[in-house]
């Protein structure tokens, strides 16, 4: 058996615009826990396709076991044992978890040795055999749009491993996950690691990959950097590598003056589909110059108390005051313009035209405002002017500035356009929900510093984060939500995590 299961030799792989992957070598022990750290845009992603087959390299050479191959499609890397969750899950949203996994390889059976069928209940043997040994439980009769994103991550993973994948990729897979979940992801990874798998994670949390990884490669502007012993190398001096400057843990801020209230939420009630009370007369209110974060376990009410206020979500009781006006019952974009911003969860989703171009994406919510569209007809340099202004502010990277189609970005960068453009809209109101999520921490350490500044001008913000860090360290004043209703409201100041973690958990109660 060679010493590496995979090498990766001098491997360049360019996009219009930009060299993503630049002369990279990476030899892959069997067995081991190889991480992928980076800046946004750094190349990861399209590291790890071309190990997966969706990419073909320029220039370098691929050995698996020994050998040579030439990836050309996920079906051959299947054929290899190679097996990947991307950034972005890829499942058929109404299909059900079985129908899912089997995709592609389903097991035929002949029906009186002619009629070809595809044998179900032999499927779901497997699944449930896989599903125990390694700890992944799910129903597979369940559909996957009625499952949350930490089950739907368990069946790309099921998916893997029931095409007996060995060499598993995931990328990003904590991302979308509440710290709960990531500790059990955790274990999972590790539990793959002493079935004898091959992991390769790439993430952006410096202690996940302390905790698990073996080694560690630091990508930065297409460019290898560095590969390291992560048990002899500390998170402070990953992260320098990575960002090639030294980071500031410690987020500098100044006291909030808080003034007049702008945003006021009385007796807030939503139901989700089933007509569930998903949210129970919330009441809470946040004045321009503070920063109001909403602290709780993920599905806990707070996104929907962020769509409610947004108008993504119909209010079955309760009234929402912008500047004093009612706005209960406006429709998106008249509260827009009433003066709110909206960073959503699911930023591929809501948050950006995945075929628009950077700045077409950057103007949607301002196309229609005089300087864009002066007499009714779009101003194509004005647009793009203001595109390239925000590129810089924001350091937002792709390969073709304002003409990149925003669908071959990366994901951290997709995520700072919609940022962007929704500070830019300079709102009296903006909500920030996971800002920073899939970010890297020099980003993370930008945007932090954004929304700040916003709440120094005088802003009101909403901020609805699962990681506590982030809450602590930037919120004035805390609302934590359990089971729909705020359970406590104080100043940051006044609270330890440990007090936050509590009435999160619903053992403390205001
Ligand atoms: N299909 C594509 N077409 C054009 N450019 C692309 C494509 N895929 C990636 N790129 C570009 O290649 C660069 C590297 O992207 P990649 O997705 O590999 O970054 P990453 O390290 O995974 O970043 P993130 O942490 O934000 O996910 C980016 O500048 C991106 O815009
Ligand atoms: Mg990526």
């Amino acid at each position: 058996m060679p010493e590496y299961i995979v090498e990766m030799k001098l491997i360049t792989k360019k996009f219009p615009g930009i060299v993503a992957n630049d002369d990279i070598t990476v030899q892959i022990k069997k067995g081991e826990i190889f991480a992928l750290l980076g800046e946004n845009g750094a190349g990861k992603s399209t590291l790890m396709s071309m190990l997966f087959g969706m990419y073909e390299p320029d220039e370098g050479e691929i050995w698996v076991r020994g050998s040579k191959v030439k990836i050309d499609s996920p079906n051959f890397a299947t054929k290899l044992n190679i097996g990947m969750v991307h950034q972005h899950f890829k499942l058929v949203q109404n299909y059900t978890i079985a129908e899912n996994i089997i995709l592609g390889v389903e097991p035929m059976k002949k029906l009186a040795g002619i009629f070809p069928y595809v044998d179900i209940r032999d499927a779901g043997r497997r699944i449930e055999k896989l599903s125990k040994k390694f700890g992944l439980e799910v129903d597979p009769d369940n559909k996957i749009e009625d499952v949350n994103v930490s089950i739907q991550q368990r069946v790309e993973i099921l998916k893997m491993l029931y095409r007996e994948a060995e060499i598993l990729i995931f990328d990003e897979p904590t991302a979308v996950l509440t710290p709960q979940e990531i500790e059990f992801l955790l274990d999972i990874i590790k539990g793959l690691r002493e079935g004898g798998k091959t992991i390769i994670l790439i993430t952006h949390k410096l202690e996940e990959i302390k905790k698990v990884a073996d080694r560690c490669a630091v990508l930065c502007r297409g460019k290898l950097i560095d590969i390291l012993d992560v048990k002899e190398t500390s998170t402070r001096r990953m992260a320098n590598l990575m960002v090639g400057r030294e980071v500031n843990f410690e987020t500098v801020k100044k006291p909030a003056h808080r003034k007049d209230v702008v945003l006021k939420v009385s007796h807030l009630t939503v139901k989700n589909q089933e007509h569930f009370e998903i949210v129970k007369e919330v009441s809470f209110s946040i004045r321009g110059g503070e920063i109001f974060a909403i602290a709780g376990v993920s599905g806990n009410g707070q996104v929907e108390i962020a769509d409610a206020i947004a108008g993504l979500t119909k209010v079955s009781g309760g009234t929402i005051e912008l500047n004093d006006t009612d706005i209960t019952n406006y429709n998106i974009r008249r509260r827009t313009l009433c003066g709110i911003s909206y960073i959503p969860e699911d930023r591929q989703n809501f948050g950006l035209v995945l075929d628009f171009t950077l700045s077409d994406n950057l103007a949607l919510k301002s196309y229609f405002k005089k300087n864009f569209s002066p007499k009714g007809i779009l101003n194509r340099g004005e647009i793009d002017r203001y595109g390239n202004k925000l590129i810089e502010k924001y350091d937002i990277r792709s390969g073709q500035g304002v003409r990149t189609l925003v669908r071959s970005m990366s994901g951290g960068n997709q995520q700072k356009v919609i940022i962007a453009r929704e500070i830019e809209l300079a709102s009296p109101f903006m909500i920030f929900v996971q800002p920073t999520r899939g970010l890297d921490i020099g980003a993370i350490e930008n945007i932090h510093n954004m929304i700040l500044q916003e709440r120094d001008k005088g802003k009101a913000i909403l901020l609805i984060s699962l990681e506590l860090d982030e809450i602590m360290s930037i919120s004035d004043t805390i609302g934590v939500i359990y089971n729909g209703q705020l359970q406590k409201t104080a100043e940051t100041k006044s609270l330890t995590p440990k007090e936050v973690g509590e009435f999160m958990m619903g053992v403390r109660h205001g």
